[in-house]
């Protein structure tokens, strides 16, 4: 008799798995740096989180203070940078790929910072699980992969359903900061974030470079290559949510 196996359905995410091979000085920074990687129990692959995971981030970083998430930081350019100039709010980094979680650990260090911690996880799980509802101060999806070919448009990480999540996680005055140089993923985060019922463009249009944020390293490959950079940012909507 043949015997069949139970078809598991694979998960559309917004990432490929990459070989996690470190170079020494990543390794180091991996070493010395381990108690800002935060372990959580993961559900059936190893970025997935499990629905009943929790993170008390006020007794992770000894202090209450405003949220700010980052979802695919890579090496950390902007959450070092950011969390150097302003010390006063809690920064977590959800990133899926370990060598650029060890230069983030890297650049925090070299940045003298303490606020900031780093979940190895998918950002949409990460998200939905460990930030309690009206909890963010803000997010940050900065250069999120584009997945240019249109079959692959539905692992795109800004897609509505990922708008309504990030619209129960956002503060009343929370802000959702965004930036691409993929021109028509641009376009289609405005397609989808300017119809939202809960979330409203703080701009007329694109939003300012915002002054805080550097130079990324996926921003500078944009800017070589030639392309335009887009900025957006959102918050919740006046009485959207009731
Ligand atoms: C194109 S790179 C941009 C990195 C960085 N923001 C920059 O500007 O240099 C996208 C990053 O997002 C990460 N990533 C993609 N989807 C993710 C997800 N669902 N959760 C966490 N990280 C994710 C990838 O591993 C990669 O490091």
């Amino acid at each position: 008799m043949v015997q069949t196996r139970p078809r598991v359905q694979r998960e559309v995410v917004s990432f490929v798995r990459r070989s996690a091979r470190m170079n020494p000085s990543q390794e180091k920074a991996w070493a010395e740096h381990a108690d800002w990687v935060l372990r959580v129990p993961a559900r059936h692959t190893t970025t997935s989180v499990a629905p009943d995971a929790r993170v008390d981030w006020a007794s992770v970083f000894g202090r209450e203070a405003p949220l700010v998430v980052e979802i695919g930081g890579g090496t950390g350019d902007v959450i070092a940078a950011v969390a150097a100039a302003h010390p006063q709010r809690n920064y977590v980094a959800f990133e899926v790929f370990e060598p650029a979680v060890a230069s983030t650990l890297s650049k925090c260090a070299r940045a003298g910072v303490d606020n900031v911690r780093v979940v190895v996880a998918n950002g949409v799980d990460a998200l939905g699980t460990l930030v309690d509802d009206g909890a963010l101060a803000e997010l940050w999806t900065f250069f999120p992969d584009p997945w240019h070919k249109k079959r692959h448009h539905k692992r795109r990480l800004v897609s509505r359903p990922f708008a309504d999540l990030v619209a129960t996680k956002l503060a009343d005055d929370g802000l959702w900061r965004l930036a691409t140089d993929w021109e028509e993923y641009a376009l289609a985060m405005r397609a989808v974030l300017d119809e939202h019922p809960v979330l409203v463009n703080r701009y007329p249009g694109w939003a300012p470079r915002w002054e805080d944020r550097p130079q990324s390293r996926y921003e500078a490959k944009g800017i070589a290559a030639g392309r335009t950079i887009y900025d957006l940012c959102y918050g919740i909507r006046e009485g959207g949510r009731r």
